[in-house]
């Protein structure tokens, strides 16, 4: 009898192990920091009950950013702000909507800890990789130390900052000079973009965002049912109510739906927006001069407007239409 429970006890021991053994061999053994902060970025081992891990809501096909208006986390916990794509994130200068993190290295333990988010304190996170006979392996042959929370942020961080995407039609027409990368309307919607339309006023720099570390108010804050006052949660001044970090517009059109709540779902709805702020947020508090007054935008030059930002997607997202 006993012998028989031994036996049992060794063979569940052995399908075990090479369940867990193909899991792992499937992918590459990671060789780089890079590749070890891709394959964490993908495994739910850093949320509390490994359910879901930060490719949840960063959902690599579209540009690492959340289709759902504000992200879901463990357990089906309700977030309060849209997640952002984490590509094109090496040049700015601060992270989340508010700016709160300003490193990648310092953000990505921030929603393995958030208990709205992945819910595992950092040093039980810690405890798990050291557990872990691969990851302990992986972290030893590439930092030469065993799992740490430095190790991990900076993993991560190196996974990150390799997310670039320069490879659009925008890049092909302006940098490469190949001038039927673009249709005229998006053409157009360039020079609308720094001009007429007043985007360029605070969208400017190669991401769009001057460097990431700018915060405005569009009017999307009315302390009534707008209630995120975005930087003052950070700052505490009153100035700051209302202004959120001005994102990156690299990928905008597959990164839907937009701004720190959700609010838009398409990208046409975030030009309506700005055409006449007012019609949608009659009462906002400390919205920017710069919308102070309507566009007047025509039909045509909405659309020239979308087209220009649509030739700012990476050709790796363009797959062909339905
Ligand atoms: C439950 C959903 C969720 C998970 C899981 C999650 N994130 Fe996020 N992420 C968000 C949301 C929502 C924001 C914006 C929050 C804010 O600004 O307050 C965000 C913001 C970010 C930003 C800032 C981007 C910018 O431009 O400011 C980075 C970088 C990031 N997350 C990386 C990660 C990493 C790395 C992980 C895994 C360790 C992760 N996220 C897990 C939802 C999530
Ligand atoms: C006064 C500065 C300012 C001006 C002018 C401005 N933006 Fe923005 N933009 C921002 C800020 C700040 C946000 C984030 C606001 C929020 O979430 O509350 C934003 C958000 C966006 C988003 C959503 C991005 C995302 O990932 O959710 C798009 C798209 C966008 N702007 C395009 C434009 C276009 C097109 C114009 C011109 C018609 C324009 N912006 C004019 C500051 C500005």
């Amino acid at each position: 009898m006993r012998k028989i429970s031994f036996l049992v006890l060794v063979m569940a021991a052995i399908l075990v192990a090479s369940f867990s053994f193909t899991r792992r061999s499937e992918q590459e053994i990671p060789q780089t920091p890079a590749a070890l902060g891709k394959m964490l970025f993908f495994d739910p081992i850093l949320s509390r009950h490994r359910s879901i891990s930060c490719s949840s809501c960063h959902r690599e096909k579209y540009a690492f950013a959340d289709t759902s208006a504000t992200s879901i986390g463990e357990l089906n916990k309700k977030g309060s702000r849209n997640a952002p794509s984490v590509m094109n994130v090496s040049g700015s200068g601060s992270f989340f909507w508010d700016g709160r993190a300003s490193s990648l290295e310092e953000q990505a333990l921030i929603p393995i800890a958030n208990p709205a988010e992945m819910d595992l304190p950092v040093d039980s996170a810690v405890r798990r990789l050291n557990d872990d006979v691969q990851y302990l392996r992986y972290f030893m042959a590439i930092f030469k130390e065993k799992p740490n929370a430095k190790n991990l942020g900076t993993a991560i961080a190196i996974f990150e900052k390799t997310l670039n995407t320069y490879n659009t039609p925008f890049e092909d027409w302006q940098v490469n000079d190949n001038d039927s990368a673009v249709s005229a309307s998006a053409k157009r919607g360039f020079q609308l973009f720094n001009g007429k339309a007043r985007c360029a006023g605070c969208h400017f720099g190669g991401d769009f965002n001057n460097g990431g570390t700018d915060y405005r108010n569009i009017g999307l804050f009315d302390g009534k049912q707008l209630q995120d006052s975005g930087r003052a949660v950070i700052t505490r001044s009153p100035d700051d109510v209302g202004r959120f970090k001005i994102p990156n517009l690299r990928n905008v059109a597959i990164t839907a739906p937009y701004m720190h709540n959700g609010i838009f779902r398409h990208l046409r709805e975030v030009i309506e927006y700005y055409n006449d702020p007012d019609k949608i947020v009659p009462h906002p508090i400390n919205r920017d001069p710069l919308l102070s007054s309507p566009l007047h935008l025509s039909e045509i030059e909405k659309e020239d407007l979308e087209n220009f930002l649509r030739a700012l997607t990476d050709k790796r997202f363009v797959t062909t239409p339905e």
